[in-house]
């Protein structure tokens, strides 16, 4: 392929069209319409920020696998306004728990609002601020280990996140890592896209990490073209 062209590839408007009409196809047969859920997107909406989050063919999709897992401690990076914590936090048995961390306290806000109007303010606990700094401190607190864990933060650092949460986990965990692929970014060697290149680094040491069995499943719909890595620890 010439010079940087496959790089710079966007999904065409009639293809995304596609691509959204089946996402919401998928929606429209298993994903009941819910006010709690509704109400979430239009906080953010409202405050007239980008929507960052899953979708909600992806938010089921997470639940399932909380439920596969029967994940009873689930571990969240990146809460945003709350919405896949929504999501996972659904999944968890009367008695789970779910521990969120988020940097923007704006955001972190917005998510205490949402998770409490899903009178699932009991079961989450948000912690407020930058991850790298919390999760020690986590770790300390022997709440741990985590039957599941969601990366959704800031990409740089999603392979130092990688090894908090393998400190945080027993074997059989799962962990999972949104935004991987971005569009197909990933394919260019010569980023300079901070978050490009910090899942870059994120997928070469998943794939090489003999503690974990790894691999990405790609995603194309609402959020674009992208994908989530999955890793099991051994
Ligand atoms: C961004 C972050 C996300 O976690 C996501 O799912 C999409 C976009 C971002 O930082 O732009
Ligand atoms: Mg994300």
């Amino acid at each position: 392929m010439p010079g940087g062209r496959l790089f710079l590839l966007k999904i065409n408007p009639m293809e995304r069209e596609l691509f959204v009409s089946v996402d919401d196809y998928i929606s429209g047969l298993f994903i009941p319409q819910d006010g709690v859920l509704t109400a979430a997107t239009n906080s953010i909406k409202e405050a007239g920020i980008g929507d960052m989050s899953i979708s909600p063919v992806q938010g089921s999709f997470l639940q399932l696998l909380v439920k596969l897992t029967r994940s009873a401690k689930i571990l969240e990076l990146g809460t945003f306004a709350g919405y896949s914590t929504i999501w996972l936090a659904r999944g968890l048995p009367e008695q789970g728990r779910l521990i969120t961390m988020e940097f923007n306290p704006v955001h972190a806000d917005m998510a205490e609002k949402n998770i409490r109007r899903a009178g699932l303010d009991e079961k989450v606990d948000i912690r407020v601020g930058k991850a790298i700094e919390l999760l020690p401190e986590l770790a300390k607190e022997s709440v741990g280990p985590f039957d599941l864990i969601f990366i959704d933060a800031d990409k740089p650092p999603y392979a130092e996140y990688f090894e908090w949460a393998l400190k945080l986990s027993r074997s059989g965990t799962l962990i999972i890592f949104d935004n991987v692929i971005r569009d197909g970014k990933v394919l260019d060697p010569n980023s300079t896209d901070a978050a490009v290149i910090g899942v870059q680094r994120l997928n070469k040491v998943l794939a090489a990490d003999q503690r974990v069995t790894a691999t990405i499943m790609t995603t194309v719909g609402l959020k674009d073209y992208d994908g989530m890595a999955i890793a099991i620890v051994k």
